[in-house]
Formats: C-alpha cells, sequence, structure tokens
C-alpha cells in the first residue's frame, strides 16, 4: 500500500450496516449492481455488486437447529450462485456450478433451503467467477447464534476487505490478469474492516465475529482498547479460549472474540512497514453494570471424532505459480499434478471415515485450503490435535497435517481461497457416499 492509499483510509466515512434479516421468513437474496461509500464524504460512491442494495450483503442470523430459505434471484448480468461457507451443508445447497448445481442466469432464481447444524460465525459469497464476483462484493455474513449464546452486551459482525481502486475510487477493471493469477491474487490497495455497529460503552462485553472476505489478502490484525479472549475458528469454539494477541485471518477465515471495552476499540492491520487502521468503534458513555463473570468457553459443538488409527493418509502437494517450478497441470497451478477439476473425484469417502492429509506446500505462496462442507482438525508437529477449522493456511515450502471426518454426502470442493490460485487450476474434489 503506497502512503496516498494509507491517508485515504484514515480519511474515509464508515459504511452504513446493511440491515439484517433473522429466520424463520423466507428471504429474497438479489445480487445487483450497488453503490458503496468507499470514498470520504463529498467524494462520490463506487460502482459495486452487492445482495439486496448493499455490499457487504445483509446479515442473515439464524439460532441453532434452524432452517434457512433464501430465494436467491441474479440481478447481475452474468451467471451467478451462492455458496454457504463453512456450513455443514445438505450437498445440492452447496451452490457450486458444475459440481452441486448449475450456474443461475441472468434474471433467474435458485431457492437455497437447509439446516443449521453448528453454531457459529460464518458467511455467503458468489461461487461462479468467484475471483471477480467476490471481489466486486458478493458477499455477506451469515451468523448462527447459540441456543444458549454467552452472555455478551453486543454482537458485533466485523468484515474485513480490500479492494484495488482507482484514483476517482472505482473498482479496476483488472480482474483476472495473468500477474494476480501467478503471484498473490487481487491485492487491494485500500483495506477496511466494517463493523455492523458504530459505538459502545465503556465496560460493555462485546462479541466480534471477524470475517475475512478479501480474495487474496491474509490480514494479521491487532485489536485495541479492550482486553479479552479468542473464542472460536471458522465458527468452531475453542475448547479452552486463548488469549486475545495478533490475529491472523487468511482468506475466508473467521475468529470470534469477547472482550470488555476499556477505550475506542481499533483494528489495525500489522504491515511490514507500520499499521494500518483499518476501522473502529466509538466509546459513547458507560456500562453502569458490567458484566464480571470471566469469560468461558462457547457450547461445545457435537463433532464426529475422528478415527486416526484407521484414517486414510493422504498428500495434497500445492504446486506451482511463479517461482514454483515445473509441475504435471495444464493450469498456472495445481494440487498433486493436476489443475482444475478432474471428472471423477480425488478420493471417494464412505461416510464416516477418517483421513490424515498432509497439506504440503511445494509454492513460493502462502495458501488457505478450503474443504466445503466439514471442518477439519489442524493437527501441530507433535500431532496433537489443534484448531478445528473449515479453512487453514499453509505458509511457503511448509506443510500441516489436519485430521477430517467425511462424515457429510456428496461432491465436496476443496480449494485455495485464494480465489485467483482456485480459478487458475487449485481445486479438487472429493466425493463422500
Ligand atoms: Cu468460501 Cu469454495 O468457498
Ligand atoms: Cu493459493
Amino acid at each position: 500500500m503506497n502512503r496516498r492509499d494509507f491517508l485515504l483510509a484514515l480519511a474515509a466515512t464508515a459504511l452504513t450496516p446493511a440491515a439484517g434479516w433473522t429466520a424463520p421468513s423466507a428471504m429474497r437474496l438479489k445480487a445487483e449492481p450497488v453503490t458503496a461509500r468507499l470514498l470520504p464524504a463529498g467524494q462520490g460512491v463506487t460502482r459495486m455488486l452487492g445482495f439486496n442494495g448493499s455490499t457487504p450483503g445483509p446479515e442473515i442470523r439464524v439460532r441453532q437447529g434452524g432452517r434457512v430459505a433464501v430465494i436467491f434471484e441474479n440481478g447481475i448480468d452474468r451467471d451467478s450462485a451462492v455458496h454457504w461457507h463453512g456450513i455443514h451443508i445438505d450437498n445440492p445447497m452447496d451452490g457450486v456450478p458444475g459440481l452441486t448445481q448449475a450456474a443461475v442466469k441472468p434474471g433467474e432464481t435458485f431457492d437455497y433451503a437447509f439446516d443449521m447444524p453448528y453454531a457459529g460465525t460464518y458467511w455467503y459469497h458468489s461461487h461462479e467467477r468467484s475471483w471477480e464476483q467476490v471481489a466486486m462484493g458478493l458477499y455477506g455474513p451469515l451468523i448462527v447464534e447459540e441456543r444458549d449464546p454467552p452472555r455478551v452486551d453486543h454482537d458485533i459482525t466485523v468484515v474485513f476487505d480490500d479492494w484495488r481502486l482507482t484514483r476517482s475510487g472505482q473498482l479496476r477493471a483488472n480482474f483476472g490478469n495473468r500477474h494476480d493469477f501467478s503471484h498473490d491474487g487481487r491485492l487491494g490497495n485500500f483495506a477496511r474492516a466494517l463493523p455492523s455497529r458504530e459505538a459502545v460503552r465503556r465496560g460493555d462485553r462485546v462479541r466480534l465475529r471477524l470475517i475475512n472476505a478479501a480474495t487474496a489478502r491474509i490480514f494479521q490484525v491487532e485489536i485495541g482498547g479492550g482486553a479479552g479472549k479468542i473464542v472460536a475458528h471458522d465458527g468452531m469454539p475453542l475448547a479452552d479460549p486463548e488469549p486475545l494477541g495478533e490475529l491472523e485471518l487468511a482468506p475466508a477465515q473467521r475468529t470470534d472474540v469477547i472482550l470488555d471495552v476499556a477505550a475506542t476499540l481499533t483494528f489495525a492491520f500489522l504491515t511490514r512497514r507500520r499499521p494500518y487502521e483499518l476501522g473502529k468503534i466509538a466509546v459513547q458513555g458507560v456500562n453502569p453494570a458490567p458484566i464480571d463473570a470471566p469469560i468461558a468457553p462457547l457450547p461445545p459443538p457435537r463433532v464426529p471424532a475422528p478415527d486416526r488409527k484407521k484414517a486414510r493418509r493422504l498428500t495434497l502437494a500445492m504446486q506451482g505459480g511463479a517461482m514454483g517450478g515445473r509441475h504435471g497441470g495444464k493450469d498456472l497451478w495445481a494440487f498433486n499434478d493436476h489443475s482444475g477439476l478432474p471428472d471423477a473425484p480425488w478420493q471417494r469417502f464412505e461416510r464416516g471415515e477418517t483421513a490424515l492429509i498432509t497439506m504440503r506446500n511445494d509454492t513460493a505462496f502462502p495458501h488457505g485450503i478450503h474443504i466445503h462442507g466439514h471442518h477439519f482438525h489442524e493437527l501441530g508437529e507433535d500431532g496433537a490435535l489443534g484448531h478445528y477449522r473449515d479453512t487453514t493456511l499453509v505458509d511457503p515450502r511448509r506443510r500441516r497435517d489436519v485430521l477430517c471426518v467425511f462424515d457429510n454426502p456428496g461432491k465436496w470442493l476443496i480449494h485455495c481461497h485464494t480465489l485467483a490460485h482456485q480459478a487458475s487450476g487449485m481445486k479438487t474434489w472429493v466425493e463422500v457416499v
């Protein structure tokens, strides 16, 4: 980011949070052109895409065990479809054109309806030309509340994103250029954290649901103004909440934090040069009766236990990109010497089978690997069970073992969530029967 962009970020006004929607009534979700206030007041608006008039799209909120029913209407001039990221969803509702449904043509609709087995912070986004449509704004938060939620004064969603803007504040039209595809993806020159609420009181206990909606940017985030704990990653509770330090959010990752407010809450992006102010939540007034119980773990989800002994051992090698050397795939990126979706699944699992997958990054770039319809355990160097996530970041030339119980029947994509990498080869699929 250059200096001009940094100044622009400081001067910008907050986006108006989108109006929410709460189950159980059926909802219309229309993808359409929108204008967003990214620029300082008086300097005009940015033409983008969004849902129901805004980007991010409306926050969809439902109680755990509840059902979401959405009539998706495609009001843009290209095919589209909606993916419900991180939900252990009924496969035909997963929103992947070419694998689980046909793309929705301009002017047409598609009915999505599915249950929410787990509580947590999720999101939805276009899964058609996602490297372009997500970068243009086609996404929104999807929140599943616990049946017995933790006591907080406010539950606030904070969406992180970056955009590549021209000097007049419009999205640069160079989507899909080869340099982005073969390097880090489409990084923006202007980044923000967009909270769903503008002010809190000193002494309030707040839950922050952080969502990285960027197509390529890995955010290193420092939260100022409060003390608290990290209570969940990718929607799934930590058995032992962790101290709130510097956070890393790869594209598509989420983190839930519960903290007690002492001063203005600030979100700083720790760049190599200096912190970049992404956004804040102001303090107005004082909470006369602060919650003083300790911050407890969220209710544990009933997730399937992995069977390590019988686990199928697999390697998923990430290959390609600039400075990546040769591989057997036909596009810029590959998994195991194959670019793009193979005709037959990479693996076929019996329902409930456990796989131990070594995700090995043979490239010069980091990759956040996402498995659809499931979460998986990250394993430490010593094999200890780590976080339970749906997207795991593997640094260049490193590897990470994960343990996944494939218990959800259907056809599931596995891909890099740097969406330019996905578009140029780094994806595959598995079938659970
Ligand atoms: Cu967030 Cu394949 O998706
Ligand atoms: Cu990647």
